[in-house]
């Protein structure tokens, strides 16, 4: 349509007659666009999106970190918000007109803080950071000197790339590049965190920062612990809440901030929020010297300047407002329950996933999400979340505990909120569980056929005309069930 109109246009203007008549065209033209729906505008675009929105739709989300934020949510990211530059800080903005863009801020900040039950007192919040990655980077910036010690949880061991993950030949995150990290281990029997071990190498390695936190773990964190190994060694205890910061909301998990110093959340995993990081950080009194005289904490510039103007620009003021109504949701009784929903699937999940005999590392879950070791079934995680994907089941691969390579990974990791939102209960699990079964004894039979190679694997689920025809029709089930099930937002997409 607008091909025919330029060409119509472009003939107008060699016409020096009517080339006013051809101007009044172009700008109609170009407010259309401004007004016109995406799927009008751009249809080549939408039709993505929607077939994106058919993929979440069909399917069994169980990436641990992801979720189905509310309709709220959505319509806060989509509003004029998004128009407004507001460098700086609420009342100390460094361009003008943002009288209301303050006031959303200020209330995601009041918000932030009721949902923890925090006293502004104790605690303040920043809830401009981009998103989790950029939140922890800031942290190290503001409290940790360039080359500063840093020390979390190994990513192979369930910890997080920007918790200073490094490789024996690359630094992988910025946040090893830019400080020294050491990382602290799980015990290979058991899965769970090596705390002595940690304390013995943070009395040599003498960090600034201990991270407490995890990406792919499913027992609480000792942060008691966590608090004394950082005060015999001077430290600051950072807590990475971000997958876990629903459930510490709703009050069903340990929460960090008896013990922590600063907090850095995501917004988008069991939270529910949209896509983005929030840092909290202690006020007022951190201890008293040798006469009794109280020593301040002085974490809120620090942090507040390494947020902006150290890392970051324009706050994004639609997704700040969408944190806001998220904090508000998170205050809720339908919160508390959702997020007891969430554990009781997993722990659903994981039993049934055990009375099937597949190991779970740790032994068990007490969160949203559990890592299932595959080394006793003889596939690899690679080969396991592939064959997941080909029947709508969406997971990813994951290091064990005790896997000799990071890049070969024997476990996929399984999370419950995406499903939880969707409204599944725990006999929903049960038939989580047998579309997971038969799907992993599938792969096994397709592996005698293939050979072990990857490649091979994936070259006999896309050409061997019967392993395509027992795949289709798992995914047919699978999908049949996944679509009974609503999904917050936007119906098309
Ligand atoms: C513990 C933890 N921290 C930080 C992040 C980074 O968040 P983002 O992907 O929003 O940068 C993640 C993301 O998975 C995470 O699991």
């Amino acid at each position: 349509m607008f091909s025919r109109a330029f060409s119509t246009a472009n003939h107008l203007l060699n016409n020096r007659n009517l080339q006013r008549l051809a101007v009044t065209q172009l700008r109609k033209m170009s407010q259309q666009v401004l007004h016109s729906n995406v799927w009008d505008s751009d249809p080549e675009l939408f039709a993505l999106i929607q077939e994106e929105k058919k993929r979440q739709l069909t399917g069994l989300e169980m990436i641990a970190s992801e979720n189905f934020t509310s309709l709220p949510v959505l319509q806060c990211l989509s509003t004029c918000l998004h128009n407004k530059y507001s460098e700086g800080l609420p009342g100390q903005r460094y361009y003008g007109g943002n009288q209301f863009i303050d006031q959303i801020e200020r209330l995601a900040q009041k918000r932030a803080l009721e949902a923890y039950r925090l006293n502004p007192e104790e605690w303040g919040v920043n809830v401009q950071p981009y998103s989790g990655s950029p939140a922890n980077f800031a942290v190290y910036t503001g409290l940790v000197e360039a080359h500063g010690r840093i020390m979390g949880l190994d990513l192979p061991d369930g910890g997080h790339l920007t918790h200073g993950f490094f490789t024996a030949t690359k630094k992988i995150s910025a946040t090893s590049i830019f400080f020294e990290s050491l990382p602290y281990k799980v015990d290979v029997e058991t899965g769970l965190i090596d705390y002595e071990q940690l304390a013995k190498t943070a009395r040599l390695f003498k960090p600034r920062i201990i991270i407490a936190g995890i990406s792919c773990y499913s027992r609480p964190l000792d942060y008691k612990r966590f608090r004394e190994i950082c005060n015999e060694v001077g430290a600051y205890l950072m807590a990475d809440m971000a997958h876990i910061s629903g459930l510490v909301a709703a009050g069903v998990t340990p929460s960090p901030f008896e013990y922590a110093d600063v907090v850095s959340t995501t917004t988008h995993k069991s939270l529910r929020g949209p896509r983005a990081g929030v840092i909290f950080f202690r006020k007022g009194v951190r201890s008293h010297n040798a006469k009794g005289e109280p020593i301040m904490y002085d974490l809120e510039s620090k942090i507040n300047q390494a947020v902006f103007p150290g890392l970051q620009g324009g706050p994004h003021n639609n997704t700040i407002a969408a944190i806001a109504t998220t904090m508000k949701q998170a205050t809720t009784p339908e919160f508390v329950e959702y997020q007891k929903q969430i554990i009781a699937n997993a722990k659903r999940l994981c039993k049934g996933l055990q009375d099937k005999g597949y190991k779970i590392a740790t032994g068990g879950t007490d969160v949203h999400l559990l890592l299932v070791d595959l080394r006793n079934v003889g596939l690899t995680g690679a080969k396991a979340e592939f064959i997941l994907e080909e029947v709508s089941i969406a997971c990813n691969k994951n290091t064990v505990p005790g896997d000799k390579s990071a890049l070969n990974p024997s476990g996929i990791r399984l999370g419950t909120p995406a499903l939880t939102t969707r409204g599944l209960v725990e006999k929903d699990m049960d038939q989580v569980v047998e579309f997971i079964d038969k799907a992993l004894k599938l792969a096994k039979e397709i592996g005698t056929k293939s050979g072990p190679k990857l490649v091979d694997f994936k070259k006999t689920i896309e050409c061997d005309e019967e392993t395509k025809k027992k795949v289709a029709d798992l995914r047919a089930q699978v999908e049949e069930y996944s679509c009974k099930f609503p999904m917050p937002g936007y119906p098309e997409y």
